[in-house]
């Protein structure tokens, strides 16, 4: 059987499975763990480790039909200036729970589209985290950039507030697949932002890609790597279009006739990854590329890569704050998440409490399956010594598990006393792998495809 039979055979193209951004995942997360449980955790975080903080900004200009984010539309910012008020009052919340002098090593803003911001909300929000939870000498201040809502201006702001990383999102940069996914987004316009952000001094920057996009083909992906390597990033994320319409109703508008069919599509990956390889990168987890030297690639080739809600990072807090609606927070005894839609996110910090609405206690299987899945998404390799060390007995639970996943996927595992890996060959079918660990499958809950 040809290699590509034989995965496909095991699923690459059929199986539904999680990204496992944190296990379990957030569609397990139960009513019943809330503010509550958010502010217990909170107020009894060590005051002497820095924690990370995530900011949601659920706002952007333009919707794009293939986006599949937390987002709504607005043509105006007095719905983002309220809302930042409210994260305001979220902060102000925090700082009646959060123990004296914790600091902050690392903050994200993602969304929508936190450079919808103007310099002077970006100065305000800055310093109203900050006030609340000050950053340590060397943190890092990461944030996601649309290139066709920022401009020098709040490049500058942004950076004068201490923003080290950038994470830029380009997509495609073919005309014809950027007018089916309803995102027009020209080069110069990409090239500008990148050339403000050196300018400014930003010192490392990550591209969004998406393979799978309708109208993608092996010419028009090869041509959109170029353009990326041309702006010379020192990280590349290279997602696969998540289609669930059922989710995303913005994704109705996309003309499924033209999407690349499952052969295409694994070609398109195949293609693009290749040519990073070609182009020095390494290759990071499932879908991440970066460049010698880059703190993702050391991270990787030292195995202290970890999977968070960004995808791959080599940020060792354990904690993780989420501010704004729909943000997670991942605490020592679990995950909390906050009220996901806007609206009800406002109403439950007006009305005093924090606003975790669902999340998740640990057990302590959920510990160790956590790791176990964290570790083949990081390093295709299931360490069982590390298991045993962390996990002590508990780890011996897994081994009926292990050996299920090695009768049922051959050699494209190995499995012996040490770990269980995944070789080259096999990796494609990671995320299926990782989901035989997983001992929460809620019902009614479609994900999207493993490849
Ligand atoms: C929250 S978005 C922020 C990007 C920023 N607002 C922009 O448009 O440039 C982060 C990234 O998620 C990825 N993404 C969004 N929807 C997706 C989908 N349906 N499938 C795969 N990746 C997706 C895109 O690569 C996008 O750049
Ligand atoms: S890709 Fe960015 S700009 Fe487009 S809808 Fe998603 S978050 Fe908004």
């Amino acid at each position: 059987m040809e290699q590509i039979d034989r995965l496909r055979a095991l699923g690459l193209f059929d199986a539904r499975v999680p990204r496992y951004t944190s296990y379990p995942t957030a569609p397990v997360f139960s009513p019943a763990v809330g503010s509550d449980h958010q502010t217990t955790a909170l107020a009894a975080l060590p005051a002497d480790v820095p924690v990370s903080v995530y900011l949601h900004i659920p706002f952007c200009e333009r919707l794009c039909w293939f986006c599949a984010c937390r987002t709504q539309g607005t043509t105006t910012l007095s719905p983002v200036e309220s809302y930042l008020g409210t994260l305001e009052q979220e902060l102000a919340l925090l700082r009646d729970v959060l123990p004296q002098g914790l600091r902050m090593g690392r903050m994200h803003w993602g969304g929508g589209t936190p450079t919808i911001l103007p310099p002077h909300l970006i100065h305000r929000l800055a310093q109203a985290v900050k006030a609340v939870i000050p950053p340590t000498e060397d943190w890092e201040f990461s944030v996601e950039i649309d290139p066709t809502m920022v401009d020098r201006a709040k490049i500058d702001a942004l950076a004068a507030e201490g923003m080290n990383r950038a994470s830029i999102g380009i997509q495609d940069f073919d005309p014809i697949v950027q007018a089916a996914i309803g995102r027009a987004q020209p080069f110069d316009v990409t090239h500008q932002c990148v050339d403000d952000l050196r300018a400014a001094g930003v010192g490392s920057l990550n591209t969004d890609l998406v393979y799978g996009l309708p109208h993608q083909d092996d010419a028009r992906i090869a041509d959109t790597v170029e353009k990326v390597l041309s702006l010379a990033p020192d990280r590349v994320a290279l997602f696969g279009y998540a289609h669930v319409p059922w989710v995303a109703k913005r994704q109705k508008l996309i003309d499924e006739a033209v999407l690349p069919d499952d052969m295409a599509r694994y070609r398109l990956a195949e293609l693009a990854g290749a040519r990073f390889r070609d182009a020095g990168f390494a290759t990071i987890g499932i879908d991440h590329f970066a460049r010698e030297g880059d703190e993702l690639e050391t991270a990787a080739r030292g195995g202290r890569l970890r999977r968070n809600f960004q995808g791959y990072t080599a940020d060792t807090c354990a904690t993780l704050i989420g501010l704004g609606a729909s943000s997670i927070s991942r605490l020592p005894q679990g995950y909390v998440q906050n009220a996901a839609a806007t609206p009800a996110y406002i109403q439950r910090i007006e009305a005093g409490t924090l606003a975790g609405a669902r999340g998740h206690v640990m057990s302590a299987d959920d510990l160790l399956r956590a790791r176990a899945i964290e570790m083949l998404m990081c390093d295709f390799r299931l360490d069982r010594r590390a298991l045993r060390a962390d996990h002590g007995d508990l780890a011996a639970t897994l081994d009926p598990v292990l050996a299920g996943i090695a009768a049922r996927f051959g050699d494209l595992v190995t499995l012996d006393d040490d770990a269980l890996s995944i070789p080259p060959e096999g990796r494609a079918l990671t995320r299926i792998v990782a989901s035989a660990l997983d001992a929460h499958v809620p019902e009614g809950v479609r994900y999207s495809r493993a490849s």
